[in-house]
């Protein structure tokens, strides 16, 4: 199939290049002359394990194409998804101007009929505004060219997004018609192959799947993370807790794991989203606001914890940073609770030295305007520190050489905002070690 996709992001790149891997011609449209640029020359813009590979491959082979011009797309395309950000716009909502932008210069350039399939993260309501955005394009044309609108919400995890587009827990397809559903399904038959994980619903409830999705799995974070605090507060373990809890297969060991909160593109915009949706339909979403201001209060733990050491004021204390982007095995730095911790430390007079195996480039641009000493490894990055805050949880973080980095700090506390490790080893290497949900 001819495919066009609009925006070369986290989501749009990776589905381009799964798409082209298939057997499909893929255009890849961006309005990023740079990144285009970057990937007509082989460069990947983004850390996304196995996503280079793919990419140069099905670039040399002709099934994938780079352009910053839209037509280029339009012109072949039988199907052109949408997969521009929905950053969080001033109140909170889903700002659509990325989408609808596409949708009028779909609406204003395309040539024959189109399915035109939303993968952006949209609220309810947004498939009738892009066909309404198109259709006014059109009938300033004076055109009668047709098409269809479909959604798609993507439920890929960076850090594993090749994974996931190949091989899909669900497959979800809002479209109001038979014969544009029947194209979806045969588009994603490949991904599906081994059993059908192909869902087909009505755009309004494809479009609010995602936004449950997300919300639950967020309700699960703040869950387990309001059980640490409260495990702390009573002298309970989490460690064992969550475990205790996560044999009951109706609960399970997945998303309660504590930690110092949810960040990501996803998370904390698609919860704020969701509760825009429901207070403009009349409703106050109490449980999902609660998610939201837990996770808020969490992202604040890591730096409670360091002043429960050394009091408000940290002039003179120099703390280390094992850790940036939002989780492992991404350069995503959005929302990611580093960046409130690191501000956080400096408000309070302290000094950071951090590292992170791949987000340096994406956390330097975070924290422009904050004075950090970035270190091109972990164990230098603990030169005279007085204290070590692990924040995300990198592999290359899970068997260090204690020895090394007891000789490289001049303190001994490591505070670690992933529970990483059993208190009685860190403390047998000489290391005062707090924990989320442990009492210290
Ligand atoms: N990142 C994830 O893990 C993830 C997972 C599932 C769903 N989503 C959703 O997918 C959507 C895209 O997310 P992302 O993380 O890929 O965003 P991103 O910011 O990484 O990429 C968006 C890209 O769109 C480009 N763009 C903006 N306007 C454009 C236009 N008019 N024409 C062409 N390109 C344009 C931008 O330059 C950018 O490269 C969002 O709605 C997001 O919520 C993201």
């Amino acid at each position: 199939m001819n495919i066009g996709v609009i925006g070369s992001g986290y989501v749009g790149l990776v589905a381009a290049a799964c798409f082209a891997e298939m057997g499909n011609n893929v255009v890849c449209v961006d309005i990023d002359q740079s990144k285009i640029d970057k990937l007509k020359k082989g460069l990947i813009p983004i850390y996304e394990p196995g996503l280079s590979v793919l990419v140069r491959d099905n670039f040399t082979k002709g099934s994938l194409k780079f352009s910053i011009d839209i037509n280029d797309a339009l012109s072949v395309a039988e199907v052109v998804f949408i997969a521009v950000g929905t950053p969080m716009g001033d109140d909170g909502s889903a700002d659509l101007k990325y989408v609808l932008q596409v949708a009028q210069s779909i609406g204003e350039n395309m040539q024959h009929q189109l399915v035109i399939v939303d993968k952006s993260t949209v609220p309810v309501g947004t498939a009738d505004k892009v066909i309404a955005t198109i259709q006014s394009a059109l009938d300033i044309r004076d055109s009668d060219l047709t098409f269809n609108v479909v959604s798609n919400p993507e439920f890929l995890k960076e850090g594993a997004a090749i994974k996931d587009f190949m091989h899909p827990d669900r497959v979800v397809v809002g479209a109001d018609d038979e014969k544009t559903m029947q194209l979806m399904r045969n588009l994603y038959a490949p991904f599906t192959l081994s059993n059908d994980r192909f869902i087909g619903m009505d755009i309004c409830s494809a479009e609010m799947t995602k936004y449950a999705a997300n919300a639950m799995l967020a309700t699960k974070i703040s869950f387990i993370n309001e059980i640490a605090n409260i495990c702390e507060s009573v002298g309970a373990d989490v460690n064992h807790v969550r475990i205790g809890i996560g044999s009951d297969k109706r609960i399970g060991y997945q998303f309660i794991y504590p930690g110092c909160g949810y960040g990501g593109s996803c998370f904390p915009k698609d919860v704020q989203a969701l509760i825009n949706i429901a207070h403009n339909h009349g409703y106050n979403p109490e449980l999902i606001s609660s998610v939201e201001r837990v996770n808020k209060a969490q992202k604040k733990v890591l730096f409670s914890k360091l002043v429960s050491q050394f009091g408000n004021v940290l002039k003179g204390k120099k703390i280390a940073i094992w850790g940036l982007s939002f989780k492992p095995e991404t350069d995503d730095m959005r929302e990611a609770p580093s960046i409130n911790l690191i501000q956080s430390i400096v408000k309070a007079g302290g000094e950071v030295s951090a590292y992170d195996p791949k987000a340096m480039d994406e956390a330097k641009f975070y924290l422009k305007n904050i004075e950090v000493n970035y270190y091109n490894d972990k164990y230098s990055c603990l030169e005279a520190a007085d204290a070590l805050i692990l924040v995300t949880e990198w592999k290359e973080f899970r068997s260090p050489d204690f020895e090394l980095m007891k000789s490289k700090m001049s303190g001994n506390l490591f505070i670690d905002g992933r529970n990483q490790f059993k208190t009685d080893f860190i403390t047998s290497k000489g290391f005062k070690y707090l924990q989320i949900g442990v009492r210290g």
